[in-house]
């Protein structure tokens, strides 16, 4: 069994959130475990909850017509959410179960040791991008320990704003020059705290 198999059953079995009483399956994430690039998200919904797999429901969708723009599958990607359980009612992510499930993602990264990052919406943001708001540094990049990471929007941001689309749609077309290295990268400025609150 591969590491990241190992991983999932350990985050199956825990049961740290209230949250975890209420969800039909857990939603770890998925994807290459040699991905250069990692999509963090927020927290699964309804259709995510159902089959335990992440980005599966509209923003999903959406996600996967993003990669599609840049040649990619979402097998050759991996993708993971902030928190691993629904939040009832679709609710935003305490900051208790954002700390109790960062573990998870952190052996995640560690794991897979993508190149880049990329974070969609507030809450991932937020864990890599100390203070800042969405708004402000969507599309922008900074160089951590050889790491990327890349601030987008939410992909359920343009469902709910037309506007959104175009931004959205033109922050994932910078991502294979960032890879590539044919685009400059500033370093970060701080190392991220553990649990950041945000802008906006
Ligand atoms: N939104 C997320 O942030 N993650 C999912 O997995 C689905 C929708």
């Amino acid at each position: 069994m591969s590491a990241l198999s190992e991983l999932y059953e350990e985050i199956a079995l825990c049961r740290q959130c209230e949250i975890a009483k209420y969800r039909t399956k857990v939603v770890p994430g998925e994807g290459a475990e040699d991905a250069d690039i990692m999509f963090i998200g927020e927290a699964p919904g309804w259709h995510e909850d159902q089959q335990g797999r992440p980005f599966v429901g509209p923003a999903g969708l959406y996600l996967d017509e993003l990669l599609a723009s840049i040649n990619l599958g979402r097998e050759q990607v991996y993708i993971a959410n902030v928190i691993k359980c629904r939040p009832p009612t679709n609710r935003d992510p305490l900051p208790s179960e954002i700390h109790n499930c960062r573990k998870w993602l952190d052996r995640q990264i560690e794991l897979i040791r993508p190149r880049m990052i990329v974070t969609l919406g507030r809450y991932s943001m937020a864990m890599f991008f100390s203070g800042k708001s969405i708004s402000k540094i969507h599309g922008t990049a900074q160089k951590r320990d050889n790491v990327i990471y890349y601030a987008m929007y939410h992909p359920a941001a343009a469902l709910h704003q037309q506007r959104l689309r175009q931004v959205i749609g033109a922050d994932m077309l910078k991502i294979p020059s960032l890879l590539a290295g044919s685009e400059a990268v500033p370093a970060a400025e701080q190392q991220p705290q553990q649990l950041i609150m945000f802008e906006d």
